[in-house]
């Protein structure tokens, strides 16, 4: 089982704290000045920046580094499916599916439309917001378990972006916790490497791989795409004040999309020639998920790591001002809720009009909640993510 745990300071958001200038490195789980630190020699002055290339400017602002959420995008396909529809080619009716899980309406991707043309406008609306050119990214964090390249569909929207300084691009794999991932993976390379502007996409497209005769699960998924700017700012500015990662192999046979064999692969071994030697499977299985399984380890493992976040962060469920949960199930969020004692009005849902869209659905509902004037500057926000691998984490943030 792997572990990863973080506290990166401010702990406490209201704390001011004196600026002083050194190299902030994160080692198990906190960040510590590093101040002659012989591993690291950097050039500390802007001016001494200016004539250095974009990525070598980066060492010289290793400079007690905060960062910060400054704007947030969604996109979702134009295709709705709702219960009903889906009454239709399997065995299930409204009333069970929005008992069970909270779902009414999903959106699909149809044919004709991408998930890296999603991503993109997600991805353009959250520069929008934070007025922010996309020449000025300098990484693109694509958070997807369903690339439509294998490589990887970062550099894809990094390219559709039209970011012309060639900003590092690449894809995180995490199902439903990629998103939380992606935000504290920004975070470290804010802080850790010098970046500026990152680019934090949660983006998929499970309908791809789901079984449409399995009613136990094509009914909980949805498509979409969500981003969020991070940015680098000052220490006393910074709105990531802790979080808690995790992972366990163990528990993936209840949640999988498997490399599945090719039937002409075994046609061809029957000849005795060296196809028989070489590796099978060139497409993936639709996914299988033992949903019981999943239930019970979403409600037990979330509430604990976000209770273990907050602990790091210096506050309790009574000082957030949201939870914002990976939008699987209702009765999970309310479960959570009830565990953390945050009352329903301050919790973050929209998971009845678009179903469980994996590491879409943190950046989406917020991206609803910041836009529909829910989720304020300054506002605490404490999130989890959870799902396949199994994976599961949570950051403590603050938006804007
Ligand atoms: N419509 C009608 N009946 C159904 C349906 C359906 N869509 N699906 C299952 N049933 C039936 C079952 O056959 C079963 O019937 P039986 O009692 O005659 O055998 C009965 O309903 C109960 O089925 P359960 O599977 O026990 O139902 P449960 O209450 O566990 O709900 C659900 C199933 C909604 C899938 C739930 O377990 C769940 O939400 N689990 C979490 C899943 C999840 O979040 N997965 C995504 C993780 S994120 C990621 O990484 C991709």
């Amino acid at each position: 089982m792997a572990n990863a745990s973080g506290l990166f300071n401010p702990t406490v958001p209201s704390v001011k704290r004196g600026y002083s200038p050194s190299i902030a490195i994160y080692r198990s789980g906190s960040w510590f000045s590093a101040v002659g630190s012989r591993r690291i020699v950097c050039s500390s002055t802007t001016q001494d920046a200016e004539k250095l290339s974009p990525s070598e400017s980066r060492v010289s602002r290793l400079v007690s580094r905060g960062c910060k959420l400054v704007g947030c995008g969604s996109a979702v396909p134009s295709l709705h499916i709702s219960n009903d529809d889906l009454s239709k080619i399997v065995d299930t009716n409204d009333e069970w599916i929005s008992v069970r899980t909270g779902i009414r309406n999903r959106r699909i991707l149809s044919r004709n439309e991408s998930l890296t043309s999603l991503g993109t406008e997600a991805a353009k609306k959250a520069l929008e917001m934070a007025k922010v050119d996309p020449d000025d990214v300098d990484l693109v964090l694509l958070c997807t378990s369903t690339p439509e390249d294998l490589f990887g569909g970062a550099p894809q929207i990094q390219k559709a972006l039209g970011c012309k300084s060639n900003p590092l691009a690449y894809d995180i794999t995490a199902a439903c916790s990629g998103f939380v991932l992606g935000l504290v993976s920004a975070a470290c390379h804010i802080r850790g490497g010098g970046f500026q502007n990152v680019l934090v996409i949660g983006a998929d497209a499970l309908s791809r791989y789901v079984d449409w005769t399995d009613r136990g699960s094509c009914i909980l998924f949805g498509d979409a795409a969500g981003a969020v700017l991070v940015q680098a700012c000052d220490i006393e500015e910074d709105g990531l004040f802790s979080f808690d990662l995790h992972s366990d192999g163990e528990g993936q046979r209840h949640l999988q999309a498997n490399l599945k064999e090719n039937k002409k692969d075994h046609e061809l071994d029957t000849n005795g020639s060296l196809h028989g030697l070489l590796p099978k499977g060139s497409s993936y299985s639709c996914i299988e998920m033992n949903g019981k399984e999943v239930f019970r380890f979403a409600v037990r493992m979330v509430p604990q790591s976000i209770e273990l976040a907050l602990k790091k962060a210096g506050l309790t469920g009574s000082n957030i001002d949201w939870l914002l949960l990976h939008q699987a199930n209702q009765r999970i969020i309310d479960a959570v809720a009830t565990r953390l004692e945050v009352p329903s009005e301050r919790v973050i849902s929209n998971l009845a009009n678009y179903g469980n869209t994996s590491a879409a659905s943190i950046p989406l509902a917020l991206d609803e909640a910041v836009r529909s004037g829910k989720v304020q500057t300054g506002h605490t926000i404490a999130a989890a993510g959870f799902g396949a691998g199994l994976t599961w984490g949570s950051a403590i943030i603050r938006w804007g």
